[in-house]
């Protein structure tokens, strides 16, 4: 029997590089998007995209939408990627995140229940933003505590860190959720929906947290998304890298070929994991860290910390990738440093192009 796999939010980053290892997998491969402008700055197929997969311009918050799906097609397997993704522009557009995020998840999940037309599998790609701050150890007591969001009062005071608190790696199995923006509510709204609709129906599921996805096919224009595109463009023009609060704020950056493996394998096998599975390098870095190695890559005078801060950014954000390594048989490949090269080889050829 022909298989077939859907991919919603295909034309996007993530969507193009997963899409590609997906077409190899399966008999049909369908992206479904609606080339929303705010990531593509043309309305056009992405070059991208591998020629195998099926684009299906549309936009997932209404019925007709998956009405129109389901009347031809019974999925095997979906990858469910759409989303609004900015943190910061969740705070002003919630609505938009809510819609998208939410309702645009509960629309997919009616259309197969009232079709019948159920998946055997879904995957999921959620994000670090549902930790929030995370789990902190007290320095004194060896307590583990929950700090919460930064109050504005306590950013503009410059009060980055929790005091005498010692920021913990993400651990889906140990660390709680506690979104501080959000986007990070939707997502893990969206990993709720998923979880109980597809248990109710006995659909194997699989939920990624994803961390900091960089590389080659990142948005170059989305003003709300890309931190390590947005540092890369700034060195490029041989500017100074303007680095926020002190320079330490941490993430974790991970390799798009390395993400795009971890839904591959989740896609294609599936997992008998109930956890969700944290996927990213395994590496904590700074900010500052990060600007100096892109700064250095082009050139560029170094960066500079310029103390300033946005709402709803959490401070620290790494996580522990021991059980994703061992439950997916899978690992980071790339280094930060050989990553940010191929990133940097591919906004040049992006640039060149563009002048032609
Ligand atoms: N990129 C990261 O660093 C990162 C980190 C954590 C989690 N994630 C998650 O990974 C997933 C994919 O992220 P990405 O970086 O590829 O994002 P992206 O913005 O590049 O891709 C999302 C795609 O969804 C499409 N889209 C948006 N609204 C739509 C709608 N209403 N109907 C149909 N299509 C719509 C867009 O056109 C775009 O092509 C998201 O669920 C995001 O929450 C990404």
């Amino acid at each position: 029997m022909a298989r077939t796999c859907i991919i919603t939010g295909g034309a996007g980053f993530i969507g193009c590089s997963v899409g590609a290892e997906l077409a190899r997998q399966f008999d049909q491969v369908i992206a479904i998007d609606s080339l929303h402008p705010q990531v593509h700055q043309q309305p056009v197929r992405p070059a991208s995209l591998h020629e195998k997969v099926k684009l299906v311009i549309a936009d997932i918050t209404l019925a007709e939408t998956w009405q129109a799906l389901v009347q031809h097609t019974r999925p095997d397997v979906v990858v469910h990627l759409v989303a609004e993704t900015g943190t910061g522009q969740s705070l002003t557009e919630g609505s938009r995140h809510a819609s998208v995020n939410v309702v645009g998840t509960t629309r997919m999940l009616d259309a197969f229940a009232g079709s019948g037309r159920l998946p055997e599998r879904i995957v999921l790609t959620s994000s670090r933003a549902v930790y929030g701050e995370g789990a902190w150890r007290d320095n004194r007591t060896g307590e583990i505590v929950y700090p919460g969001q930064r109050s504005r009062a306590q950013l503009e005071r410059g009060e980055w860190d929790f005091p005498g608190l010692t920021c913990l790696p993400f651990a889906a199995v140990s660390t709680e959720p506690r979104p501080t923006s959000i986007y990070g509510a939707t997502k893990l709204a969206q990993e709720h929906i998923v979880r109980t609709w597809a248990s109710s129906f006995g659909i194997d599921v699989a939920i990624l947290r994803l961390q900091n996805v960089y590389g080659p096919g990142q948005s170059l224009s989305n003003p709300y998304t890309g931190i390590v595109s947005l540092f890369a463009s700034l060195a490029r023009a041989n500017q100074s890298i303007p680095i926020y609060e002190d320079g330490q704020i941490i993430r974790d950056f991970v390799f798009i070929d390395d993400v795009a493996a971890a839904l591959c394998r989740v896609a294609c096998k599936g997992t008998p994991s109930i956890n969700p599975y944290d996927v990213g390098s395994g590496q904590a870095t700074s900010i500052l860290q990060l600007g100096t190695l892109i700064a250095h890559l082009y050139g560029a005078p170094p960066p500079h910390v310029n103390g300033a801060f946005r709402n709803g950014d959490v401070r620290h954000a790494s996580c522990d990738i021991s059980p994703t390594r061992t439950g997916l048989d899978w690992k980071p490949m790339w280094s930060l440093e050989d990553g940010l090269r191929a990133l940097c080889d591919w906004i040049d050829v992006q640039q060149t192009l563009a002048r032609r």
